[in-house]
């Protein structure tokens, strides 16, 4: 219900808000990337996941704020043009990879903030990381992230002008974005 309500949320956002945000490069998912360590998840152990710190987030959700359409959960913006985004089956191995960790790990996961404050999952074309735009840790439902790829990746494609997207949390602490690996 809590999901349905969400994704419904997200597409309610999703019509009226196309931006021109550039992601950042393959490797990175921000300016002054350090990423402080690397491991695998999901039921095949394929889903890279990485914790980072991105210092020059703060510039980014600004850039977002006004253009954003604010919903209960999330404002979702896709990124113009269209061409080169991840391929959406590619994302949602990332999802279902979240949603086995919430079923064998637990349903919430923690972000810290400081140099700690982003988590990066990769499989193959896709792409999706978490910042914690915060000044205190986050705790955050690992379904939710995974019904935010599942919606992103496939409604921010070329067919929408679009190559990826994100969604920014409406009180501006955190933001989940997906996009090309
Ligand atoms: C980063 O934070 C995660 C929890 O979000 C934790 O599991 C990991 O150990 C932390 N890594 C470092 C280097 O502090």
């Amino acid at each position: 219900m809590l999901f349905s309500f969400a994704v419904a949320s997200l597409f309610f956002g999703l019509s009226t808000a196309v931006v021109s945000v550039t992601p950042a490069g393959s490797d990175t998912v921000c300016a002054g990337q350090v990423t402080l360590s690397e491991t695998y998840i999901g039921e095949h152990n394929n889903v890279k996941v990485s914790f980072a710190t991105c210092p020059d987030v703060g510039s980014q959700s600004r850039a977002l704020t006004s253009r954003q359409t604010v919903t209960n959960v999330c404002g979702t913006n896709c990124f113009v043009p269209s061409g080169g985004g991840p391929n959406p089956n590619d994302c949602h191995i990332i999802a279902d990879a979240l949603r086995f960790n919430s079923q064998n790990i637990g349903a919430i996961f923690q972000v810290n903030t400081g140099t700690n404050n982003t988590v990066v999952m990769q499989f193959a074309s896709c792409l999706s990381f978490f910042v914690n735009q915060d000044l205190g840790p986050i705790a955050y439902c690992r379904t939710d992230w995974a019904a935010l790829i599942d919606f992103i990746a496939p409604n921010c494609q070329a067919t929408q002008n679009a190559h990826g997207g994100n969604c920014v949390a409406t009180d501006q602490r955190w933001f989940a974005q997906v996009q090309h690996a």
